[in-house]
């Protein structure tokens, strides 16, 4: 079973949780099953991963005999479509009728800008261009609070928003982020933006903790973090794997990973981080690995001229203008 870390409530949250991004439906029910199997406690889905359903499925046939609900920790996503303050509650339900559950233990807004509702996941214009929606964070998140109020989710929180978001949310809001979830990995190591959410008691959650090698737009000639040479000389000396020594990383410093993986073996390797300790010199190595410009790659985008360009980069809310 992994460690935990305590959410400002008191609640704790395991450090590792699976991943459910990209893992199919026909897939996702045996990922789900054998992690709760071999002592996961945390799942991390989202609506738009299309795989609810499935998730839901695995959650019936384990919930009350192999886990109990109370112990486990199971968190969704608001999808982009669902920011108007009207959609948000019939969104949560939705996604707790889903995952057939009564409540959700985190409420995550899964990107800070929103699209047009009208039916499509990525609604989009006769050019192609996306159609967004001019709702603000202030008011999708109002209606998060609700969602507590009326005890939909024990927990909200932020996903893919930069420190000035948080900022404001935490200035204007009135239940405070649980948790931020962002990109984070030996390759792009947020250390700005971790230590600014230590400051402000915000748990901060690793979203493609390995470099999300299975992402849809990776290129065979993109580097492989977890091939990468310095976490394999690291990881030998502590008979540990280069996937292992990048969730080890992040779970050190108090940043929870929720490692995506169908295959059991690994989904049982990655839960194996919290038994060994990384020293001062390999933390610093590690460190050394951040590329603040190649490093992120789970950013939208589209294709212009054989290039992927930022999709979004336009819009107000676009998080990843600013330094973090
Ligand atoms: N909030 C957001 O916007 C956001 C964005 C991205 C991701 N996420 C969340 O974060 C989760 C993880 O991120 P991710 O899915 O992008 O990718 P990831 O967890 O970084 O990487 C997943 C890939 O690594 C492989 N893998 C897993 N364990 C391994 C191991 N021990 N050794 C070698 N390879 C291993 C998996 O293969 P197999 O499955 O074939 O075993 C899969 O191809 C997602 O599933 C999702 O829940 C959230």
């Amino acid at each position: 079973m992994a460690k935990c870390v305590k959410l400002f409530s008191g609640v704790e949250l395991p450090l590792v949780g699976l991943g459910t991004w990209k893992s199919k439906p026909g897939e996702v029910q045996n990922a789900v099953k054998s992690a709760f199997s071999c002592g996961y406690r945390h799942i991390d889905c989202a609506a738009c991963y299309g795989n609810e359903k499935e998730v839901g499925d695995a959650f019936k046939e384990t919930i009350g005999s192999v886990v109990e609900r109370k112990d486990v920790f199971i968190t969704s996503k608001l999808w982009n479509t669902k920011h108007a303050a009207v959609d948000v509650k019939p969104a949560c339900i939705e996604s707790l009728k889903d995952l057939q559950l009564d409540y959700l233990d985190l409420y995550l807004i899964h990107w800070p800008y929103g699209f047009v509702n009208i039916g499509e996941n990525f609604p989009k214009n006769p050019d192609g261009t996306i159609q967004y929606s001019d709702v603000s964070l202030m008011e999708t998140w109002g209606a998060m609070e609700k969602l507590v109020d009326e005890g939909l989710c024990k927990h909200i929180g932020l996903s893919n928003c930069n420190s000035k978001q948080v900022a404001e949310v935490l200035e204007k809001g009135r239940i405070k982020p649980a948790v931020l979830q962002v990109e984070c990995h030996p390759y792009f190591n947020q250390e700005r933006l971790i230590n600014f959410c230590k400051e402000k008691d915000i748990v901060v959650t690793a979203s493609s903790p390995l470099g999300s090698p299975d992402r849809p737009w990776a290129k065979s000639s993109d580097i492989i973090l977890v091939e990468e040479p310095t976490l394999k000389a690291i990881g030998d000396k502590y008979k540990k794997s280069p996937a292992q020594v990048a969730l080890r990383f992040n779970v050190q410093r108090g940043v929870v990973v929720i490692p995506k993986s169908i295959t059991p073996a690994r989904i049982a390797q990655n839960l194996e981080v919290c038994d060994f300790e990384l020293s001062a010199e390999d933390m610093k190595k590690i460190e050394s690995l951040h590329n603040e410009a190649t490093g992120r790659v789970c950013v939208p985008a589209i294709e212009v001229d054989g290039k992927r360009v930022p999709r979004d980069a336009k819009h107000p809310l676009y998080p990843f203008n600013e330094p973090f």
